[in-house]
């Protein structure tokens, strides 16, 4: 990485589902600019479409949009076979509050990660709410859904989750009443923003939202800004690596997602916004990242859910830093697309890194050298690239096998690091 490179990143994958689902059952066409390239809002994408609706990409002046002809809350149709999620939590969570107030019954399915994944976090509430929801094993993938008339709850979240938030928002669109929906601690809030954006009865104080059913929403033009966990990868390349100063523009940088941000200064890197502007009530700016020396430290509560995607790269900053990273309350991290704490641990000791898990957090030891390997990406796209830019550190080139998997999120993930590292 040399002086000023620039980094262009996908737009963010959370807000890109987000705009594609509420796009499909809003009143008339959107627009949405810089919509995901990741294989996993392709997956929330094509299910939108095997429900009708009709959605194509376009050039305008350079630039990709994804034109989406909304079918209204009630237009959306049965599908011809079971709906795929592939790879994504995202979208089966989300979607599922959608699909629990439909006059139909779907089956929605995914990958072999995504059929481990825990799902009665969605079903116990949509059957609250009056839909029939039944998983393998009373909680895994495949699901199917019987949708109906949905009533208002009043739900408390025992797991601190936006996407289950947001699947509870999402069916409250349509039931009968005042939803309203408790969070423990604030997470990232994409889908209060959106709702709002498109004209939802969606009333917010802190770590509460309350949504009125029945309103329609209407389509408009929507801009996906940069995604601030794909650019985590370069900021913390840039972090460690010698004499790097990377730009990265129009990125996202809503308060729900910046606690990386504040972590990483707090540990002494050199980051600066250069830029910063409101649209489709999400702040989008400028970023300025510069080589330091990173202290370490120890992240717990709050902050770990608020940067629980970063934790992959950063356990690979953690290592060379001078104290060592803790990482505590993380035990989400055992249920995302790998089982991360064994992923991320695994991968650092195939390089030589002194690592000790717990049930819910990791202590790497700092000042660590890292070995050239062979990495297990096992499926998982953070994995992939966390361990890339810990190969970039290491004393000889490593393998990384399964890297494809990085296009879940990132599929231009390795010519951009190509790039700036030439
Ligand atoms: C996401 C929420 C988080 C995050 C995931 C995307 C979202 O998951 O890890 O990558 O878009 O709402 P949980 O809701 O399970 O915490």
């Amino acid at each position: 990485m040399c002086s000023s490179d620039l980094v262009n990143v996908p737009g963010d994958k959370s807000i890109s589902h987000r705009y594609a689902m509420l796009a499909s059952i809003a009143e008339g066409d959107s627009q949405i600019y810089n919509y995901s390239t990741g294989a996993d809002c392709q997956s929330t994408l094509a299910c939108m479409q095997a429900l009708g609706v009709a959605a194509e990409f376009s050039e305008q002046d350079g630039r990709r949009v994804l034109a989406m002809h909304g079918r209204g809350l009630h237009g959306l149709q049965p599908p011809a076979g079971a709906l795929d999620a592939g790879n994504s939590g995202s979208t089966i969570r989300m979607l599922s509050g959608i699909l629990a107030a439909q006059p139909f019954r779907t089956v929605i399915s995914g990958d072999e990660s995504l059929a481990k994944r825990p799902m009665r976090r969605i079903m116990s509430p949509l059957s609250q709410m009056g839909a029939r929801i039944e998983g393998t094993n009373g909680q895994f993938p495949p699901l199917t859904i019987d949708g109906a008339a949905l009533h208002a709850i009043d739900y408390e979240l025992p797991v601190a989750s936006a996407q289950v938030k947001s699947c509870i928002l999402l069916a409250g669109l349509y039931a009968e009443g005042e939803t309203v929906v408790r969070e423990p601690i604030t997470t990232r809030d994409h889908t209060e923003l959106a709702l709002r954006e498109l004209g939802a009865d969606l009333v917010l104080e802190p770590r509460v939202a309350r949504i009125r059913g029945g309103v329609p929403l209407a389509g408009k033009a929507l801009v996906v800004p940069g995604d601030l966990s794909s650019a985590a990868f370069f900021i913390i390349a840039a972090l460690m690596l010698r004499d790097a100063d990377i730009t990265v523009a129009n990125i996202g940088l809503n308060p729900t997602r910046t606690a990386l941000l504040d972590v990483l200064r707090g540990m002494g890197a050199s980051i600066k916004v250069l830029h910063l502007e409101q649209i489709n009530g999400e702040l989008i700016g400028t970023l300025q990242v510069k080589s330091s020396r990173i202290r370490g430290g120890s992240i717990e509560g709050a902050t770990t859910a608020a940067l629980i995607d970063e934790i992959p790269i950063l356990a690979v900053l953690g290592a060379v830093s001078e104290g060592g990273l803790t990482v505590r309350d993380a035990g989400e991290l055992r249920v995302k697309e790998t089982d991360r704490i064994e992923t991320i641990s695994q991968n650092l000791q195939r390089m030589r890194i002194a690592v000790d898990t717990s049930a819910d957090g990791l202590v790497i030891p700092g000042k660590q050298q890292f070995r050239a390997a062979e990495i297990h990406a096992c499926g998982d796209h953070r994995i992939a690239m966390a361990f890339s830019v810990a190969a970039l550190a290491a004393d000889e080139p490593s393998v990384i096998r399964d890297a494809g998997a990085a296009s879940v999120s990132f599929p231009e993930f390795y010519n951009t690091l190509r790039q700036l590292t030439q």
